[in-house]
């Protein structure tokens, strides 16, 4: 197919190449996944997306594709984590309240998730690579995005992992981030069934990664601090 478009931008990608374009032919935006590794992630993310779009989970619609990219439907340019930014760095409205609301909504997309994967492929698949820009906002809905790292594992991990990038994102850990992390918990283990004792396990794990990767391994007293806070928490 040949396509007459214009190129619009080129987003924040760590792994591809993600760049939203107008189909002059059709008058619309589209987003461009060129996969840059293997053919194989290409595969899992187009399964997943086509499955999960069955099923009426709000995701990006496969509009086209060829050997190594997807055009899809553009959803917004709103990602979690600028919200969360945005939030954090407002004075005016309930903080706790908008924030943990939006989280509510994340969770309830990954319990979709969840759900849907498990009767396709008879294994827990979970989302893996949950970091902040692969939520994206519109209309007060949330959509997921990026499936390559989707791997089989257990909910806790994924909830582990959000805390751990929820509060190291930058500036890390604030007062407002540990706060909004122990409701989070509380939220998971409450109203969506997370094991306590292995969703701390899997944000200490995280935060060490994390930790390793920023600062060679050595704990700051930041760090220290935090863990010594999760594990009061399994109390
Ligand atoms: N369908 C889409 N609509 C709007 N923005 C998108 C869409 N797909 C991707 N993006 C943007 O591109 C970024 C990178 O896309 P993603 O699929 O996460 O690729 P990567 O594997 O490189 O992380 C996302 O964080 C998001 O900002
Ligand atoms: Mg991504």
């Amino acid at each position: 197919m040949k396509m007459n478009y214009e190129l619009m931008k080129t987003f924040k990608s760590r792994k591809n190449k993600v760049e939203l374009i107008y189909d002059i032919d059709n008058g619309m935006k589209l987003v461009r996944k060129e996969y840059l590794n293997l053919e194989h992630c290409k595969k899992k993310e187009t399964s997943i997306l086509r499955i999960l779009e069955k099923h009426n989970v709000k995701v990006p619609r496969i509009i086209y594709e060829n050997n190594n990219m997807i055009y899809m439907t553009y959803i917004s340019d709103v990602t979690l984590l600028d919200y969360f930014l945005l939030i954090e760095n407002d004075i005016v409205i309930d903080k706790d309240k908008a924030i943990i609301d939006i989280f509510k909504k994340v969770f309830s997309w990954l319990e979709q998730y969840y759900q849907i994967t498990f009767e396709y492929m008879g294994r827990r698949l979970i989302f893996y690579d949950i970091n902040f820009r692969n939520f994206l906002i519109k209309d007060d809905i949330i959509y997921g995005i990026d499936f390559e790292d989707s791997i089989s594992g257990s909910k806790e991990i994924d909830g582990g992992r959000f805390c751990a990038y929820l509060l190291t994102y930058k500036p890390i850990l604030t007062e407002w981030k540990i706060n909004i992390t122990a409701k989070v918990i509380d939220l998971l283990v409450d109203d969506f069934k997370y094991d306590r004792k292995s969703l701390l396990n899997e944000i200490k794990k995280e935060l060490d990664k994390i930790n390793f990767r920023r600062w060679d391994g050595h704990r700051t007293s930041k760090v220290k601090y935090i863990i010594s806070l999760l594990d009061s928490y399994a109390e």
